[in-house]
């Protein structure tokens, strides 16, 4: 595959990109053309996408196609779902899309039978069958992991509390900090916690030393070692690690090497959902997820919401130096959105080397980030607004509240209100020839995903959205959207750094910064 910037296609688009930029184009005035809006709108089931509020006309946008077509697109969507090895950099298929196909549609037995052993698992739990060392049902689970095995399953379980069946608690710890397992651990009682140990590899620093925290502080109660195996899950390829580590085989849920982490929610990492929102509801997100996995299969390119999004955002990186985009749910319930979008879009393309091993001359990659409206207008709002930056926006909104209180729907289509008069505010800004303070210049673009409601079908299918969408983006650009070396290499850093703060004779050739930084630590009165 060639550089995108040789095509004709980049040339082209880089011409008509300047009708755009010209200081007399108005955005609101494109929607003098009365289709506007059906021509740059697409459904798929219950989710609308709105994309009329950007920088495109029917000439860029055909341009925007014939570019994924030269950087042939459509026979990489074939590649991703036939399972070919599309992470070069690793040897791998990334078959993330396998974990919600029903058998008959490319689904693997191996899938499925996790999927069962989950299922018995949540009915065990949730029955009360499953007993603690001291004979009491459980209360509280806990999820131990980090990136994709903690990122996914926490927002999808704070994204659909709302279904949770009630029966139980859940608990994310992540961080290496020992005031997040210790803050967490504060109020259990350890005969009624279960542990799910998430990690693919089961060799992640962070997971490990919570995971013996965490066993630590469960056999200060319990009467043996042989506790562990009522307390303990495992989610990992990495079958005997966790076996050393004293959980029992029967215990162990498989994770596979073609399914990378952050696309890992819809595996046994999800049993922390599975758990909450129980079975059932797990398999109505699956089907949610494999919905949207159809659509961007089959859908033509031009009508293809993941290949729509993911145009955009090359178009606005590469044609108008766009260096952020920012997701703004107008839910509340999605607050963790932005954080799971992070690592799912910046992990993936953060990637300076394209997949000819050539430094790639384009900006690839975007700074994702958000936070919630209505909170966020009256946060950094005012410097999409105002500001210098040029910042494409994503809204996403649902049209049913999840409320239930009193005048719930009343407070909820104010939210909408909200959310629609912003992406307004935006494009059409506001002029003052008095005071140049109060001039809004508008022309902002942005993006509004509209869904019918909040289920875990539709959330399935909004997260497979942007994992096809980011899929899109590494193929236009050239670059392996599966790997993540830069992360490795902090990694190892740190354990050296590590055995320095503990022991100075190890202390290795640091530059002066980072000795005297480790020399301060060290030093410091206990
Ligand atoms: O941060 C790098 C990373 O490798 C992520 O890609 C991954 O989701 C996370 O660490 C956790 O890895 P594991 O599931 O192997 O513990």
């Amino acid at each position: 595959m060639k550089n995108p910037k040789d095509s004709d296609a980049w040339k082209e688009l880089l011409l008509l990109s300047a009708e755009f930029k010209h200081d007399d184009f108005s955005l609101a005035q494109l929607f003098e053309d009365d289709d506007r809006f059906d021509s740059f709108s697409v459904s798929h089931e219950s989710l609308l996408l709105d994309y009329s509020k950007n920088f495109v006309s029917n000439e860029s946008f055909a341009e925007l196609i014939q570019f994924a077509e030269h950087m042939q697109l459509p026979a990489a969507i074939n590649a991703l779902f036939a399972g070919e090895k599309v992470n070069g950099s690793e040897g791998r298929a990334a078959l993330h899309t396998a974990l919600r196909a029903p058998d008959n549609e490319g689904g693997n037995k191996e899938v499925s039978a996790c999927l069962n052993k989950m299922e018995s698992l949540v009915k065990a739990v949730h029955s009360g069958s499953w007993k603690g060392f001291s004979g009491a049902e459980i209360t509280d689970v806990v999820n131990i992991g980090i990136g994709g095995s903690d990122l996914g399953p926490s927002f999808v379980c704070d994204a659909l509390a709302d279904f949770s069946t009630g029966k139980l608690q859940l608990h994310f710890v992540s961080n290496i900090d020992p005031a997040h397992l210790d803050n967490t651990l504060l109020n259990l009682n350890p005969a009624t916690t279960l542990f799910l140990v998430a990690s693919k590899s089961f060799t992640t620093l962070e997971t490990k030393q919570n995971a013996e925290a965490a066993k630590a502080w469960l056999l200060e109660s319990a009467p043996s070692t042989d506790s562990v195996k009522h307390h303990f899950v495992a989610i990992t390829t990495n079958a005997n690690a966790a076996k050393a580590f004293g959980i029992d085989e029967q215990n162990l849920f498989p994770m596979w090497d073609w399914v990378g982490g952050r696309y890992s929610l819809w595996s046994a990492i999800g049993l922390s959902i599975a758990l909450s929102i129980g079975m059932d509801r797990f398999r109505q997100l699956l089907a949610g997820a494999h919905s949207m996995d159809r659509h961007f299969q089959s859908a033509e390119l031009g009508r293809n919401l993941p290949v729509i999004m993911g145009l955009l955002s090359v178009w606005y990186s590469g044609f108008f130096a766009a260096q952020t985009h920012a997701v703004i749910p107008y839910s509340q319930r999605l607050q963790q959105l932005p954080a799971y979008l992070q690592q799912l879009c910046m992990e993936s393309l953060g990637k300076g080397v394209d997949k000819n091993h050539e430094s790639v001359n384009i900006n690839t990659g975007e700074v994702v980030w958000g936070a919630p409206g209505t909170n966020a207008q009256h946060s950094f709002f005012q410097l999409f607004h105002q500001g210098t930056q040029f910042i494409p926006v994503d809204f996403i909104a649902f049209i049913e509240s999840c409320g239930i209180g009193a005048d719930a729907q009343e407070r909820h289509e104010q939210l909408l209100a909200n959310c629609l008069s912003q992406s307004l505010a935006l494009m059409e800004g506001k002029s003052s020839s008095e005071n140049s303070y109060q001039d809004i210049p508008g022309n902002r673009p942005s993006t509004t995903l509209l869904v019918d409601k909040l289920d875990p079908y539709n959330l399935g299918s909004l997260i497979a959205l942007y994992e096809h969408k980011t899929y899109v983006q590494s193929v236009v650009w050239n670059i392996n959207p599966f790997d993540q070396w830069g992360v490795e290499l902090g990694k190892s850093l740190s354990s050296e750094i590590f055995a320095a703060i503990q022991d100075s004779s190890s202390a290795a050739n640091f530059d002066q910064s980072t000795a005297n930084l480790v020399s301060r630590i060290r030093n410091h009165p206990a």
